[in-house]
């Protein structure tokens, strides 16, 4: 399965010592990478949004560069997300990708002595996964090797056990991301029925959030993609919500201060309907016809959720609630410790089996 050496292996004797196993992921919302930790402690997680922004250095009139979480606070009104709609184009978002991610991994340390396993979105569009495939061939890293896994795979592995036990089993899987919900059945590893929607997404959300907000405030406050991205992020709740009190300058001086109740969790339930929806009346039931039996073994498994939507707080109960009630089956849901950086844990430990 894995294909060794892309490019630099002679780098990787000059190294010496053994290559050491990173997972990548690098998604439209954040880019999420797990190595060794170097002091032995464990496994070392970056994660940072997405993004950059450039600036000009007032003193030599240079043209610099900010990334990440930090591009995003700093520079909201210019910050650029190159993955927003998805794999990139094969001109400025690849370029601007590969820009973000050396920057990344060389202010991290990521070692370049390494067998990369990076995760990617399923998706039919070839020339968009060979250029996010560029994007880390051309790195520093993974000079011993570059492999790719479905990202929502890699995320079902820290939820079903503590090594590769999902790669054995037959299991239904949902990935809920900033684009795209994914959903299909794994057997052993195979990808089956799967089924993609760019409807239903966390940017969706965000979107409605931004009209809900206007709404809410009889159009006094309007906040931007990324402050909508927050608030979500930050509030959203299944479990307990409180209505949140913000504050913004008003043009002219002044502070206004608003709360608001439902402009949050509206788009959020109706999501969730959304996620429901697609799993119990489209998945499933195209599962149940194409593959009668691993429909069966499925269902008899715990559904994983993955994903960063899947980290708001009692959304996995409030789906298998929604889910049961709509379909006969005593069906449970689980999903792992951090959805968001589960994936790239998931990737990580397959890397760990290729260097092992
Ligand atoms: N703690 C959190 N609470 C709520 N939502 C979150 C949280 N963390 C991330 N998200 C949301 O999850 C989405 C990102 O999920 P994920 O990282 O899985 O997406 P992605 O893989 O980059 O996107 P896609 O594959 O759809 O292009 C975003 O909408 C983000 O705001
Ligand atoms: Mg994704």
């Amino acid at each position: 399965m894995y294909r060794g050496a892309d490019h630099g292996s002679d780098d990787a004797v000059t190294d010496g010592g053994s290559p050491v196993p990173v997972g990548v992921k690098i998604g439209s919302t954040r880019t999420v990478i797990a190595f060794p930790a170097p002091d032995g402690s464990g496994v070392q997680v970056v994660q940072t949004l997405t993004c950059l922004a450039e600036y000009e250095n007032p003193i030599t009139g240079e043209t610099k560069y900010a990334y990440g979480d930090d591009a995003a606070a700093e520079y909201p009104e210019s910050v650029e997300f190159p993955l927003r709609s998805g794999l990139p184009d094969a001109g400025r978002q690849t370029e601007l990708t590969s820009q973000f991610f050396d920057a990344v991994v060389a202010s991290h340390d990521v070692p370049e002595h390494s067998a990369v396993v990076y995760v990617t979105p399923m998706s039919d569009d070839e020339a968009g996964q060979a250029n996010l495939r560029r994007v880390i061939e051309q790195s520093p890293i993974g000079q011993v090797g570059i492999e790719r896994y479905p990202e929502m795979l890699c995320g079902a592995i820290p939820a079903l056990g503590e090594g590769l036990e999902a790669i054995e089993q037959v299991f239904a899987a949902m990935n809920l991301g900033a684009t795209h919900v994914e959903a299909a059945a794994f057997r052993r590893g195979e990808q089956i029925a799967p089924y993609r929607s760019g409807r239903t997404t966390g940017n969706e959300v965000d979107r409605k959030i931004i009209s809900n907000v206007e709404n809410e405030t009889q159009s006094r406050v309007h906040i931007d993609i990324n402050t909508a991205r927050e608030y979500k992020e930050q509030h959203a709740d299944f479990e307990s919500f409180e209505p949140v009190t913000d504050v913004i300058q008003q043009p002219g001086g002044g502070r206004h201060e608003f709360t608001i109740e439902r402009s949050i969790m509206d788009p959020v339930e109706e999501y969730l309907d959304g996620v429901v929806d697609i799993f119990a009346g489209e998945f499933l039931p195209a599962l149940s016809s194409q593959y009668h039996r691993v429909h069966r073994l499925a269902l008899d498994q715990p559904i994983v959720l993955t994903g960063g939507m899947a980290c708001i707080p009692g959304l996995v109960a409030e789906f298998q609630r929604r889910v049961r009630s709509v379909v006969d089956e005593d069906l449970t849901v689980t999903a792992p410790q951090r959805p968001d950086i589960a994936a790239t844990l998931g990737a990580h430990r397959i890397a760990t089996r290729f260097v092992g």
